[in-house]
Parts: structure tokens; C-alpha cells; sequence
């Protein structure tokens, strides 16, 4: 029986008392589906970490409803030069953005892996909101997919992945941004620790600095190794890890992802097409299946339709997907961010 159910008041009551008991919901939000548990208690969120086969170092993002909600699980009241810097960027909210912020005591160890911050998003998707006002509780919410795999941007994606683990998926229709939050650490000075779709060039405006002074530090050309592996090893399992989701591969398809600029996999007979604006037809006929992600080359567009079209390629047995690049400044960035990432386990890179 499929887990999935439409977002009618009962079936949300019915979702917030499974997240009360302690179980997993696949919940619909505006950048992807997440799935969520309880913040506040340690075995749903252990929950978590068992169904996505997720490493226990790296830690979870916290959903809230609200700005007065936020004050429970973060250090609140922050300090001043905190507080300055959560006004510059607050009004984003409820919608796309992540911020990393001294965290509350109420937030077990088990969400934030060991680490003193805490990861917090007001999402704006109106089921998630209506979601987190039934349930009245932070939920913790990871994308939805097992570590590793593409992220879900809709519910039957989640039923695709993780429907053994969940108690209930909700469906508030197709993810409207279609890539994770935009993930800023406001801890001594912002960085920006994730691009999305809120860009590095709107948060350098608000903050009043250059994008290089937002995102250096960040830049970390081992991909994670050099972070994780200087790390001091705490108690049991939980590993801080500084720069987390900065491992390079991730978000892979299984079919090995090139870009149109390099070489396919030798062997490769089955080619599959992501563009990104119209392809001419005598170009489509070259590949065995083609997913164009918008007519006019539209950034917004592109990042939304981006992860179904690799989901349905990586279903459609072919020996690669060649794909489209586009330049890395505003939202150009983010989805740079996730295809070097998706296409990293290739084994030649040009
Ligand atoms: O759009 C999103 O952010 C989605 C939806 C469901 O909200 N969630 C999401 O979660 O993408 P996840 O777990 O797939 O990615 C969260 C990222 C990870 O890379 C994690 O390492 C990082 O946030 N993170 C979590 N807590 C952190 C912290 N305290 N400091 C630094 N990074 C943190
Ligand atoms: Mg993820």
C-alpha cells in the first residue's frame, strides 16, 4: 500500500501524531522533500541516520514555523553581533535559507552531531508549515533520499527511496526551487557553507562584503577529506565535522554524469541528454533519451526540473548522461555546486 497521502487536515493530524510518536514522515517543502523527525528526541532521530544510511558525523537541519519558535532551539538570546547579522538576512524566511547558529540546549547531540551550532530553516512550502503548526514541534529533516543519492523533489521519489522507513509520506506536489536551501553559518562571521537558489550575490549585498571574503574558508579542494580527517575524534561515533555535506561526491546518479564539453565514458552506447534550453532536433537524435529542463534556458526552471530528470534518466538503463553546464555566478552557482558534485565519481575528469 502506498504510503503516500494528499495534504487534507486529516491525514496532516495523522502525520503529526506519527512524528509524535517517534516515527518518520516524508514532508513536502519548497527546496526538496525532507525526511523529518521529532529534534527532540534522540531515538526518531537515530531514526533518521538508520533509514538514509547517513554517517553519523554529519548533521541535521532543523525545521521551525516561526521566528518565536526559532528562540527553542537555538542559544537565544544570540549575541548582539549575532543578532545583527540573523536581522540582515531574517525577512528570506519563511523560504529557502539554512542558518547555522549557536544551538539551544533542548537539541540532543544526535541532530547536530556533537558540534555547539545548530543548522535552522523557517521553510515556506504551506503543507510543511501547517505541518510543523499542528505537530508543534522542531523537526529535524534531512533531503529525503538515501546519503548519497539525488535529492527528492517529489513524494514519489521518497516512496522510491525510503518507503520501508517512513510512516507516511505527504504530497504537497512537486518541490517549487528543486535544490536544498542555500546553508549560511552565522557563527563569528557569515560564510556561506552552501550556494542554492537565495544567491552568494544577494547574501554579499545584505551582509556588506565581497562574495570572496563570504565563501573563502570554505573552499576545501580535498573535498572534505582534509576537514573530517583533522578532526578530533569525540566519544563513540559523533565526529564534528566543520564543513559538513562538502564531501565531493554526492548527490550521485548511479549512471556516470558527464558534461557536454567532456568525454563520455568509453563504451558508452546508451547516451541520455539533460539540456538546458531547446536542443535542435537533428541534436536530440543522437542520444536515447533527452530531457530538456527549459525552453528558454530559465535558471529557476533549470534548478527545478533538475533532480527529476536525473532520477528518470538514471531509470532509463543507459551508459551515461551527458548534461549541460552553465555559468557559476547566481543560481548558475548552485547548480554547478550539485552537477560537479553528481558527475564527481566519474573516473576521468577533464
Ligand atoms: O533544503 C534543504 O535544506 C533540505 C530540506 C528538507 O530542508 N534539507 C537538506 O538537508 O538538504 P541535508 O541533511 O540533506 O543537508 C543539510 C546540510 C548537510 O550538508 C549538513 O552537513 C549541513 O547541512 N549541516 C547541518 N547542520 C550543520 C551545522 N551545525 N553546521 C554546518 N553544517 C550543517
Ligand atoms: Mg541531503
Amino acid at each position: 500500500m502506498s504510503k503516500i497521502c494528499s495534504p487534507t487536515p486529516e491525514n496532516i493530524a495523522r502525520a503529526c501524531q506519527f512524528l509524535r510518536q517517534g516515527q518518520l514522515v516524508g514532508v513536502p517543502t519548497e527546496t526538496v522533500y525532507g525526511l523529518a523527525a521529532n529534534a527532540l528526541d534522540p531515538s526518531a532521530v537515530a531514526r533518521i541516520y538508520a533509514a538514509k544510511q547517513r554517517p553519523a558525523h554529519n548533521p541535521l537541519i532543523v525545521h521551525v514555523a516561526d521566528i518565536e519558535s526559532l528562540k527553542s532551539v537555538v542559544a537565544w538570546p544570540l549575541a548582539p553581533s549575532t543578532q545583527e547579522y540573523l536581522a540582515k538576512v531574517a525577512d528570506l524566511w519563511p523560504g529557502p535559507l539554512t542558518l547555522v547558529l549557536p544551538r539551544g540546549n533542548a537539541i540532543p547531540d544526535m541532530v547536530t552531531a556533537g558540534q555547539d551550532t545548530v543548522a535552522v530553516r523557517i521553510p515556506s512550502h504551506r503543507v510543511m508549515q501547517q505541518i510543523l503548526n499542528v505537530s508543534q514541534l522542531p523537526l529535524a529533516a534531512p533531503s529525503a533520499n538515501r546519503s548519497m543519492y539525488v535529492s527528492p523533489t517529489t513524494a514519489q521519489h521518497v516512496a522510491d527511496g525510503l518507503s520501508d522507513a517512513v510512516a507516511a509520506i505527504i504530497d504537497g506536489g512537486p518541490s517549487d526551487v528543486g535544490l536544498e536551501s542555500t546553508i549560511v553559518s552565522l557563527i563569528q562571521r557569515p560564510r556561506l557553507l552552501r550556494p542554492g537558489i537565495i544567491t552568494a550575490e544577494q547574501l554579499a549585498t545584505r551582509f556588506g562584503m565581497s562574495i570572496d571574503e563570504l565563501t573563502s574558508a570554505n573552499i576545501d579542494p580535498s573535498g572534505g577529506a582534509a576537514i573530517s580527517s583533522a578532526l578530533p575524534k569525540t566519544d563513540g561515533e559523533l565526529v564534528a565535522l566543520q564543513a559538513p555535506g562538502m564531501m565531493r561526491q554526492h548527490y550521485s546518479p548511479r549512471t556516470p554524469l558527464v558534461f557536454v564539453d567532456q568525454s563520455l565514458p568509453r563504451q558508452a552506447r546508451r547516451v541520455g541528454r539533460i539540456a538546458f534550453a531547446a536542443l535542435p532536433p537533428e541534436q536530440q537524435a543522437a542520444y536515447a533519451a533527452v530531457e530538456v529542463l527549459s525552453e528558454s534556458g530559465d535558471a529557476q526552471q533549470i534548478a527545478r526540473n533538475l533532480f527529476a530528470a536525473l532520477r528518470r534518466l538514471d531509470d532509463a538503463q543507459l551508459d551515461a548522461i551527458v548534461i549541460d553546464s552553465v555559468s557559476d555566478h547566481g543560481i548558475g552557482r548552485a547548480i554547478m555546486d550539485r552537477l560537479r558534485r553528481a558527475s564527481a565519481q566519474n573516473p576521468k575528469q577533464t
